[in-house]
């Protein structure tokens, strides 16, 4: 697979992001293991398996500490990871060795060696939400993937701006915000076909942590299948998925 990769220069909005992020890093784990955030995992990841073939390549797209890798088992050789913060990197390889991650900025063009090189491209909770220059990151996953490759984004839906935690006020000044029609437009203009916007967790930052984690997992799954779908505007996370032709 990919062996070296040119590092690229962060772009202006890469470095304030990634400056956030490597403020975050030390935090970013622990703040993700409520009951509540772990049900949002769920829907995620069981979303996520229905677009990824068998055997797949990976791109993780801000891979931050590895979340991907938490969730899918992925052989080490089929797996790339980019990511601006440095410190998330640097968590993400204290927990997976093995597995290669680069500081790359995705508004930046593309490292040759990553053309075509991949069958699935991942933007986990936001990563792409970062770009001020939203159709050039979708350049690059586009760019990244082969001929039928697929693409998994959670971008922030509009509803996000309304969550005020501690951290995602510091992780938040910087993001974009979506409805379902813009991120779909963008997705579609950067060239990829079949492109479908859901909406996930609309109640999640309201699920009570004295429930079951299953309990959680099902409503959550639930109120996916009837309420995002058809009302993604009100939904905090917008799952987008396409495929290149
Ligand atoms: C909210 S975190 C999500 C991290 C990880 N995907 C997850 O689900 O845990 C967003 C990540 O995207 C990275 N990021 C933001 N803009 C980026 C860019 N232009 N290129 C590469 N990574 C970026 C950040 O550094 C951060 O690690």
């Amino acid at each position: 697979m990919i062996k070296t990769l040119r590092r690229p220069t962060l772009t202006v909005q890469g470095e304030r992001v990634g400056r956030t992020f490597d403020h975050l890093a030390e935090a970013y784990d622990e703040s993700y293991r409520t009951k509540a955030h772990r049900a949002e995992d769920y829907v995620t990841f069981r979303l996520l398996t229905q677009v990824l073939p068998f055997f797949p390549k990976v791109l993780d797209l801000g891979c931050g500490t590895g979340l991907l890798l938490e969730y899918v088992y992925q052989q080490p050789n089929r797996y790339l990871g980019v990511d601006v913060s440095a410190k998330m990197l640097k968590r993400f390889r204290r927990k997976f060795p093995l597995h290669e991650v680069h500081q790359l900025d995705v508004q930046e063009d593309i490292p040759r060696r990553m053309v075509g090189a991949f069958d699935v491209a991942v933007g986990l909770y936001g990563a792409l939400s970062y770009a001020d220059r939203p159709a050039k990151a979708l350049a690059f996953a586009y760019d990244a993937l082969e001929s039928g490759g697929r693409m998994f984004l959670q971008v922030y839906g509009d509803r996000r701006r309304a969550r005020t935690e501690a951290l995602d006020l510091l992780m938040l000044k910087d993001a974009r915000f979506y409805t379902a029609n813009e991120i779909a437009a963008y997705v579609l203009s950067a060239g990829f076909h079949d492109v479908q916007v859901v909406g996930m967790s609309a109640m999640g930052h309201r699920l009570p942590e004295r429930a079951t984690q299953g309990t959680l997992n099902a409503y959550l799954w639930a109120e996916h299948r009837i309420f995002g779908r058809r009302f993604p505007d009100w939904c905090p996370w917008l799952v987008v998925t396409g495929r290149k032709p």
